[in-house]
């Protein structure tokens, strides 16, 4: 019998604190219009100084645990999506796993930046259809906040800290359809962290590594690529536009989601927007976005999904669900 992957629950958490455009216009020199015309964004969640990456997975992680009817004893495999981990080491993975009370299981980290929960997604399904793993807890969780620099008005206005989680088991009805991930590191100096652990270790520890972002080549690129993975994704399903049901993008700038809607020639009203809510929450926004519309009855059960990602790397990715 063939083995697939479904996903089963799904939740979410942003962190209390809330930043307006209005907020922003005190920090850097910039207007609610100029964010919210450019990228769509109104607000941010910026989590509390004793609140971590972890801490917001783990809240995630418990409410699609809860939708699931999953308690810590069914998790076999976590995989936490995350550029914006507690430490160096353990994992974040590790941490949520120790945080649920769950011992032994595999848990692991993945990094592709905005794309990563895509991908993690995607690793999830082929560990279930291997049989390795029955019930995977999925989870896309970053504080971006601490990686950005606060004076740089490119770049501080788009990002904003949350979590989004996912249950994945192994089931004999079609869940996960295919998913497609890709990465070209031949574009890292348009979007990128430029230093880290083992280069430039002194500038982290001088609070100088930050996100910067060439934000016009970026928007270029995402608009094609994503219009290239829709074609992908599409072919590989023997599907026509007509059939996909819902979108739900990757969350950065709502010109950008319009672009991929376009591409797909679906009204907007099939198209899951939530970065008005939260900014880019880059590998949380998939799961966030995807949890929001579940959640609120949006998305039904038997209807076929779309997700997509564009990120640092670059990366970029899809995943076609059936529901
Ligand atoms: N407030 C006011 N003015 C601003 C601001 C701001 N916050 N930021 C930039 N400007 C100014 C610029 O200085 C520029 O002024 P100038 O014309 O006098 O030089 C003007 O606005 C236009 O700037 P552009 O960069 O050309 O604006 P653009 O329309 O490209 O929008 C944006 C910028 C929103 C960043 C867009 O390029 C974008 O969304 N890029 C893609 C982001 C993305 O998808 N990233 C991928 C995922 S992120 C990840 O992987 C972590």
């Amino acid at each position: 019998m063939t083995i697939y992957a479904r996903i089963t629950g799904t939740g979410s958490y942003l962190p209390e604190k809330i930043l307006s455009n209005a907020d922003m216009e005190k920090i850097v020199d910039t207007t609610d219009q100029w964010i919210r015309e450019r990228t769509g964004i109104e607000q941010r969640h910026i989590a509390a100084e004793d609140e971590f990456t972890s801490d917001l997975a783990t809240a995630a992680a418990k409410n699609a645990m809860d939708m699931a009817g999953k308690t810590s004893n069914d998790i076999d495999l976590i995989i936490v999506a995350t550029t914006t981990p507690d430490q160096i080491f353990p994992s974040t993975a590790c941490l949520v796993q120790q945080k649920l009370d769950i011992h032994g299981c595999t848990a692991f980290d993945v990094q592709a930046v905005c794309t990563g929960f895509v991908y993690a997604l995607g690793i999830a399904d082929n560990f279930i259809k291997a049989g390795t793993a029955k019930c995977a807890l999925v989870i896309g969780a970053e504080t971006l906040s601490r990686i950005l620099d606060w004076n740089d008005r490119t770049t501080c206005v788009l990002f904003g800290d949350g979590a989004g989680a996912a249950i994945v088991e192994a089931s004999d009805e079609p869940g996960i359809l295919s998913s497609h991930l890709h990465a070209d590191g031949s574009y890292g100096d348009l979007l990128n962290v430029p230093y880290g652990v083992s280069n430039g270790l002194n500038h982290v520890l001088s609070g100088e590594a930050h996100i910067t972002m060439k934000g016009n080549e970026v928007f270029k690129m995402a608009v094609n690529t994503l219009g290239r993975i829709v074609d992908e994704t599409l072919e590989a399903n023997n599907m026509s536009k007509k059939d996909i049901n819902w979108l739900v993008p990757h969350q950065a700038n709502i010109r950008i989601i319009n672009a991929t809607a376009k591409k797909l020639s679906m009204s907007t009203d099939h198209v899951v927007v939530t970065v008005n809510k939260h900014g880019n929450t880059s590998a949380a926004s998939v799961p966030l976005a995807l949890d929001t519309a579940v959640r609120d009855g949006r998305i039904k059960k038997g209807e076929t999904v779309m997700l997509e990602a564009f990120g640092g790397g670059f990366t970029w990715g899809s995943a076609l669900l059936k529901m």
